[in-house]
């Protein structure tokens, strides 16, 4: 049974590699709605997968959210990364503060000895707001900084869930739902296809950044993020995606 388990796994991996024109998935055993221990697994895969990619002098963007903060309690690397930063994709967003991109950032660098800066900056923004506070030199550093990431690490979740989490209006809420919005992942809302339906002025990475970025993963998991996994992996700018067996088999049902 184990061995069949393992091919299992590897034939879900190839399956979303091809499905989604990835570089390469990663998938574990399990659900990670039901076992906390296949989401440990996950985030140490999601850590593995980060450690081979990161190289000399690379700027890792990396988001919030719970299955970030798995893969870097997890990280550790084999020498410090004395030339390496880990900055926050995105300002606050309203989460716990273990969760938020800034935590998870200063976690991975004091993790690998590399180094790390922190956007103090709310999520949503207005525009007005936005144009001032992007005037900051010392914003607009930190900001440049991480629109030049050559590596992005994220988590995707259900687009009702997030925008429950992320306290947005009713309003705003009913009219991302209306717009066919299923999936949440670097603060963007997706639908079925994968097509943005939702965005905002943001002073973190846009998604011109995550297009540019040359190394983009996501880590994501749970048999009820099989279809948000999906429409995400169909925007198309994930080069690595790691997952569990439950999504796995989810996502390529709505593939
Ligand atoms: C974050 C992303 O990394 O993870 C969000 O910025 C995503 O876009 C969220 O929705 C998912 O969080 P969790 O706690 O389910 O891993």
């Amino acid at each position: 049974p184990m061995v069949r388990e393992l091919f299992g796994l590897s034939d879900l991996e190839t399956a979303l590699r091809k499905r989604f024109g990835l570089k390469q998935a990663v998938v574990v055993p399990g659900d990670s709605d039901v076992s906390e221990e296949a989401k440990r697994e996950l985030g140490r895969a999601g850590s593995k997968v980060l450690r081979r990619v990161i190289g000399p002098g690379d700027v890792v963007a990396v988001m919030g959210g719970t299955t970030m903060a798995r893969m870097a309690a997890q990280f550790s690397v084999p020498s410090p990364l004395r030339d390496n930063w880990f900055v926050p994709a995105r300002g606050g967003l309203g989460e716990s503060v273990d969760y938020q991109a800034n935590t998870i950032a200063s976690e991975l660098a004091k993790r690998t000895g590399a180094r790390y800066r922190m956007l103090h900056v709310p999520d949503h923004l207005s525009e007005d707001a936005y144009q001032t506070i992007m005037q900051e030199p010392n914003v607009r550093e930190v900001v440049d900084m991480i629109r030049s990431a050559r590596i992005v690490v994220h988590g995707i979740g259900d687009a009702s869930a997030m925008a429950r989490r992320r306290k947005l209006d009713a309003n705003t809420v009913q009219e991302i739902l209306r717009d066919g919005a299923l999936a949440e992942a670097f603060g963007y809302y997706f639908d079925r296809e994968g097509a943005v339906v939702h965005r905002m002025a943001t002073a973190g990475l846009r998604l011109e950044d995550i297009e540019a970025a040359e190394s983009v993963i996501g880590i994501a998991g749970g048999r009820s993020k099989g279809e948000a996994i999906a429409a995400v992996m169909r925007f198309g700018h994930d080069d690595v995606l790691v997952t569990d067996e439950a999504a796995a088999e989810e996502a390529l049902k709505h593939a």
